[in-house]
């Protein structure tokens, strides 16, 4: 593996303190220990079955909560928000990426539940996954909130304070396209793309747009993935209860986000690390006005044409 590794373009990045160093394979961006776990799963030819559901997204565009939210709506008959499992596991531990832990994604298909997660970009999915008629909820955010927060949680696993890892070079790295999965925008527009060419299997869910109205989007994103709400489940009030389960207010103040971490590829990752402020805009904070002028040109330059707001 090393050998492989040694043969694609890396980077480390300039703010780092030399940590933290990505490799490009297939055009995208990834850290060494993602790239292991995206290798090895393309030699396990992965075979999805037609009634999977694929949880998709870039780093830190809302990962977690669509895990957790997919997970209370299949398992609701099992569970409510007294005894779910994501009272004492938390999501990313409970529901593995497929290129973490492609026994654990395949143990989870064959349960009750047909959730499989994944970074992967589009063009890198499993080629059963693409040739099946599965279905693949999207999700994504506002840029400048996934550079802040890309920054934050990259910071975090390689334990820099904010005065020793300047944001400044970790924004204009993310401008060039490096980022864990990234360029993010090409992560975004292989699913949109793909959403064209194969309509009605992708669902794209804005992070925004999920805070904004969780109401009638976790509606539509039980109905797409083929669990929907009945009406006595609506006046029961089942679909706040879930809204509520899932909340960062919620997750975020339990214990086992606050205090506990779990183990993937080979690395104890602390589930606090997901969990830091969840609010919009929170970019502002950091950004000059001139990385918003040059965000907004690149967003403008790669998305425009698509209808997708970054
Ligand atoms: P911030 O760093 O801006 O706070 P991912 O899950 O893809 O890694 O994304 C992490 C981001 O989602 C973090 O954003 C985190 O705080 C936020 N987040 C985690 N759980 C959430 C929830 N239940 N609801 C809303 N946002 C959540």
């Amino acid at each position: 593996m090393e050998e492989i590794v040694k043969t694609l373009p890396q980077h480390t990045s300039s703010w780092s303190k030399g940590r933290l160093t990505y490799c490009m394979y297939e055009g995208f961006w990834m850290t060494k220990r993602f790239h292991e776990g995206v290798t090895n799963l393309a030699q396990q030819s992965y075979k999805a079955q037609p009634n999977d559901v694929f949880l998709c997204s870039s780093p830190k565009t809302g990962t977690t909560w669509l895990k957790a939210l997919a997970l209370a709506i299949v398992t609701r008959n099992k569970f409510d928000e007294s005894n779910s499992p994501l009272l004492r596991t938390t999501p990313h531990d409970f529901l593995r990426h497929l290129e973490v832990d492609p026994k654990q994604s395949e143990e989870n298909q064959n349960s009750s539940f047909p959730l499989v997660a994944t970074h992967l970009p589009y063009a890198l999915l499993p080629k059963s996954v693409v040739t099946s008629t599965c279905k693949i909820v999207y999700i994504y955010r506002n840029i400048k909130d996934v550079v802040a927060s890309h920054y934050h949680f990259e910071r975090e696993k390689i334990k820099l304070s904010v005065e020793d890892a300047p944001f400044e070079e970790a924004f204009h790295e993310f401008c060039q396209g490096i980022s864990n999965f990234g360029p993010y925008w090409d992560h975004i527009l292989g699913y949109w793309k793909a959403s064209l060419e194969r309509p009605g299997t992708i669902l794209f869910l804005k992070y925004e747009d999920l805070k904004r109205d969780p109401m009638s989007h976790v509606k539509t994103l039980a109905e797409f993935i083929g669990y929907p709400f009945s009406r006595e489940e609506e006046n029961a009030g089942v679909v706040e209860n879930i809204i509520n389960l899932c909340s960062f207010k919620n997750l975020s103040n339990l214990e086992v986000n606050k205090t506990g971490s779990f183990l993937a590829l080979n690395t104890v990752v602390e589930n606090r690390t997901f969990f830091r402020k969840a609010t919009d805009g929170d970019w502002e904070n950091y950004f000059t006005d001139e990385m918003k002028e040059k965000i907004d040109k690149l967003i403008y330059q790669k998305m425009s044409g698509t209808g997708l707001i970054l």
